[in-house]
């Protein structure tokens, strides 16, 4: 239903976007964007980039006058820092400043990035060619397609929030954590140093940055990203592609550094009696959206055979420690062979409260797909129509 595309390269001119399959008729500005772009640019760990670079977005496709057009959107984010990398990332090669270009080369690779692998497998002498892409960059162009899916589910009243648990071991205590509402998360962690719910575990979130920086290492955590409003009904039990558990796993686990990805209780689950995992159905006539029933627990993170069961969707996902290093690890030099120390490039000491906005916007992109699969049209009253009449079915639900 929904297709997107970037490109661009991380200290190239730009980075662009597109966005097929949203309705005609949602309300997009350039100014909601770029709030989900600050945020991705703000949090506590974050290197000297940030500070360069203050993305906003030009919407040069697709929306007229403040409303989507229902035709593909485009969007151009400029990379700031180019005007540094002029003569070494220019696309023409008449561009080309030999001895900056030099200087800049990378033959050292960084252990836990792409760098070896990608110039083996690309046939690359510098490593740039790599890494440029790998970077973490292309998810600033991520965050702003996915603030327009997002606008579009605020739409239907369905609402996302991503905010971190953990950094390193300082970690959010998970009582603490079950006692707040959506809302209470959302707002508290936007206003987190660290984008935690937790005033208490944020203070430990940043001393384990600072400590981690002192040590001239990194730090890794985990992120929760949760979903109300979500009606009983996306995706699907009947095919693998279809599952809702599947397709929100393998958008996760594609973004940079990710490396584990759990549904409500997750691996939890696997150490529990199957009467302390399953969440007991009960009839909450008035709950719409839910189509008439409820559960008093949500150990299942709101979906059950691949489908939403109208309970909060909740997933977390596990970030590893970036791997560019200020005391770098061992490598070997590609050129010489010899061993050696890996590249240094400007880098962050930690990235999670990032990741928790990179991963509300990947999952506003599987959730408007999702909605779209179930409740398609071309325009946003169509979309809204369709639920509506999918609400009304399930009130009378057995049909006759
Ligand atoms: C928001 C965000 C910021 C990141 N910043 C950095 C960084 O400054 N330095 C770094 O080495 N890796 C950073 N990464 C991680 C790398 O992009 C990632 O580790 C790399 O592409 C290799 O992919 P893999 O870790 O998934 O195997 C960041 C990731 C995210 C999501």
């Amino acid at each position: 239903m929904l297709r997107y595309l970037t490109a661009g390269e991380s200290h190239g001119p730009m980075l662009l976007g597109i966005l097929e399959g949203l309705p005609a008729g949602i309300p997009l500005e350039a100014a909601f964007i770029n709030r989900y772009l600050a945020r991705r640019q703000g949090g506590y760990g974050r290197g000297g980039r940030q500070k360069i670079e203050k993305d906003e977005v030009r919407i040069v496709a697709g929306v007229r006058h403040g409303e989507t057009l229902g035709s593909p959107l485009g969007f151009l984010l400029e990379n700031r820092d180019f005007a540094h990398w002029q003569g070494v990332m220019d696309p023409e090669r008449e561009a080309r400043d030999e001895e900056k270009a030099a200087r800049r080369a990378v033959k050292e690779p960084r252990p836990g990035h792409a760098d070896l692998v990608g110039g083996l497998k690309y046939d690359r002498a510098d490593l740039r060619d790599i890494l440029e892409r790998a970077s973490a960059r292309e998810t600033a162009m991520k965050v702003a397609l996915g603030a327009a899916a997002l606008r579009f589910l605020e739409e239907l009243d369905i609402h996302v929030a991503g905010y971190v648990v953990a950094m390193g071991e300082a970690a959010m205590d998970p009582a603490e954590l079950e006692a707040l509402s959506f809302w209470e998360r959302r707002e508290r962690a936007a206003g987190s140093p660290v984008y935690c719910p937790s005033p208490r575990a944020s203070e430990a979130m940043v001393e384990a940055v600072r400590e981690a920086a002192r040590r001239n290492d990194t730090l890794g955590g985990v992120v929760e990203v949760m979903a109300v409003g979500l009606p009983v009904g996306l995706g699907s039990h009947i095919a693998a592609e279809r599952r809702l558990e599947g397709r929100l796993a393998a958008a996760l686990m594609a973004l940079p550094a990710v490396k584990g990805v759990e549904v409500g209780l997750g691996f939890g689950a696997a150490y529990r009696y199957g009467s302390q995992v399953h969440d007991a159905i009960y009839r909450e006539a008035e709950a719409r959206r839910k189509g008439g029933y409820t559960r008093s627990t949500n150990r299942a993170g709101g979906l059950e055979g691949g489908i939403t069961n109208g309970m909060p969707l909740v997933v977390r996902l596990a970030m590893k420690p970036l791997s560019t290093l200020t005391h770098p690890l061992p490598t070997v030099n590609i050129v010489t062979k010899e061993p050696s120390r890996a590249a240094v490039e400007r880098t962050d000491v930690a990235a999670v409260p990032a990741l928790s906005v990179v991963a509300e916007a990947a999952v506003g992109l599987v959730l408007a797909d999702a909605v779209l699969e179930k409740f398609g049209g071309d325009s946003l009253k169509e979309v809204k129509r369709n639920l509506e009449g999918f609400l009304a079915q399930m009130e009378a639900h057995p049909s006759p």
